[in-house]
């Protein structure tokens, strides 16, 4: 597969889910907590530097910003949760319309979810596995920065997370795989989930031996 297999623009930036993009065709939203990756993630994903902000200080996507594959097809990259430093009425704000899209966005096929490998299954990503396990959406784990760990033990953390998923979310349509936006690895295994989930119509892939 040729990476990316389609090109990605920016849509639209809203704070409600009242002034979202119309609610047809399919959507995969990039969910996780603050400076988790997930701007980073779309950017490598997309192969665009700066397509989705990404930032070093906590808590910069704070609305909801949609990206448009085309007229049918989008991604949203959601506001990071379980940030503690910002107010307690902007966290407020935040969760209110992240509950408010993943309960009721009729289009969301899939969530992508970027935990750090190194604190994985927290809180607020339970929060979000009862929420796709509720609705009954599928969910890929992309288990990111994994450039901070050695293969090793970025291994038994991945074996860990697919014990964990079947043990406690056994009904859940679930996968996880390693990830990494700074040494783009994880990149095909990312798409080919992607792909399928978008209804994509590949290209037969050429043997490039990657
Ligand atoms: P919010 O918008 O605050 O929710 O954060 P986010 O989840 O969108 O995180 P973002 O992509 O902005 O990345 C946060 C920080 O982590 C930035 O400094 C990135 O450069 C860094 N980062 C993201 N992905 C990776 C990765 O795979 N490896 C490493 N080492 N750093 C990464
Ligand atoms: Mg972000």
């Amino acid at each position: 597969m040729n990476f990316p297999p389609v090109s990605i623009t920016f849509l639209q930036s809203v704070l409600k889910l009242e002034e979202a993009p119309v609610d047809s065709g399919i959507e995969i939203a990039f969910a996780g907590r603050s400076n988790a990756g997930k701007s980073s993630a779309i950017n490598t994903l997309a192969l665009r530097r700066n397509l989705a902000r990404t930032s070093k200080t906590p808590g910069r996507t704070q609305v909801l910003n949609f990206f448009s594959i085309d007229e049918e097809r989008r991604f949203v990259d959601l506001p990071g949760y379980g940030y503690a430093k910002v107010s307690g009425e902007t966290q407020a704000r935040w969760i209110e319309a992240l509950e408010h899209y993943m309960t009721m966005r009729q289009s969301l096929r899939g969530v992508f979810l970027l935990m750090d490998i190194r604190h994985p299954f927290m809180p607020a990503d339970r929060q979000m596995l009862d929420w796709c396990d509720y609705r009954g959406i599928a969910v890929h784990i992309a288990l990111t920065k994994c450039d901070k760990l050695s293969r090793g033990a970025s291994l038994k953390v991945l074996q860990q997370a697919k014990s964990m998923l079947a043990r406690e979310w056994p009904q859940l349509e679930s996968s996880v795989q390693l990830f990494s936006s700074l040494k783009r690895s994880g990149v095909d295994e990312a798409w080919e989930l992607l792909a399928d989930w978008l209804k994509l119509q590949l290209p037969e892939e050429k043997d490039s031996g990657t």
